[in-house]
């Protein structure tokens, strides 16, 4: 396993990769690796031939300064998880090494309208700026690649496959199903901060996702009557607190008039210290039809 610290080092390093035709995977994290990255480590390792995986806590995408500092870190632990699911090549720069200038405002940033201005863009104002910043940076500096990401923050997907078009990033993006632990909550860092009693009601949010998801199924096309069922469920248990519950359009994440074609369901609350979000996906064929994008459940989970 390579630790590289310099910015131009990873860049060389990919280079060198791809210059003895090795095809290049990149997996984008802020660390605190759990059974979903090694998932999306995993699958970079078995559709490419060099997985690179970048440990950086963005500084730029936090809007409130405790949770920064909050954040968990363990580049040691990260490198270990990383290894084991198969990169070779960890990225772990320092924050003067993508910004130069930190703590001043960067001068260059990227903004991707709309899709990155609703939800968790109107709820966390600048995050996706910050997301999108620095996964331009990390792509402009890996270059030709493919790119995993979770499902888990589908919002972020689709602003970073919006960005990489707009921007010709000479990148794929590949989206991996989100992994859950077995009573549905969806696996995320921030998971860590959640006492027993917060550990219980947070899976309050997968089960608003399967009420969502059980109404379209049984006919339901209005999304501000699936956004209502969800919201109940979140408000109906103790120690949640509910940001948002919507039924939208996969693409744009606009909400429709009805519900048809590919949707999402997204769902965002706080529970006890932490904001926790989660989503699933629908495939709405015809007026009463509704097909999972996915093998793994018959309401479309992912
Ligand atoms: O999902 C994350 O961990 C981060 O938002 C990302 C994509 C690594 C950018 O900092």
């Amino acid at each position: 396993m390579r630790v590289i610290t310099s910015a131009h080092g990873f860049s060389d390093a990919l280079e060198a990769e791809r210059a003895v035709g090795r095809r290049v995977g990149l997996v984008p994290t802020m660390g605190a690796l759990h059974a979903g990255h090694r998932s999306l480590v995993t699958r970079a390792a078995a559709e490419c031939d060099v997985v690179a995986v970048t440990v950086f806590v963005n500084p730029l995408q936090f809007d409130k300064a405790d949770d920064l500092a909050r954040y968990p870190r363990d580049l040691d632990g990260d490198v270990l998880q990383a290894a084991e699911a198969g990169a070779t090549i960890v990225f772990a720069p320092p924050v003067h090494e993508m910004y130069p200038g930190f703590p001043a405002p960067v001068a260059t940033s990227v903004h991707v309208e709309a899709v990155g201005d609703v939800l968790e863009g109107a709820s966390r104002p600048g995050h996706f700026d910050g997301v999108a910043t620095v996964v331009a940076k990390l792509c402009s500096l890996a270059g030709r690649s493919r790119v995993y990401f979770g499902e888990k923050d589908f919002q972020q997907l689709a602003v970073v496959r919006r960005m990489a078009t707009d921007l010709s990033l000479p990148v794929d993006i590949v989206a991996c199903p989100t992994v859950r632990e077995d009573d549905g909550l969806a696996l995320s860092s921030r998971n860590v901060r959640l006492g027993p009693p917060d550990r219980a009601a947070a899976v309050a949010l997968s089960r608003a996702l399967d009420a969502g998801a059980a109404l379209v199924e049984v006919g339901q096309r209005d999304p501000a009557l699936v956004g209502a069922a969800m919201e109940a469920v979140l408000q109906a248990t103790d120690g949640v607190s509910p940001d948002y519950a919507v039924a939208v359009d996969a693409a744009t994440l606009a909400s429709p008039a009805v519900l048809a074609g590919a949707v999402r369901l997204l769902v965002a609350a706080t529970v006890g210290p932490v904001r926790l979000i989660d989503n699933v996906g629908l495939v709405v064929v015809g007026a009463d039809e509704l097909h999972s994008p996915t093998a793994t459940s018959a309401v479309g989970v992912s």
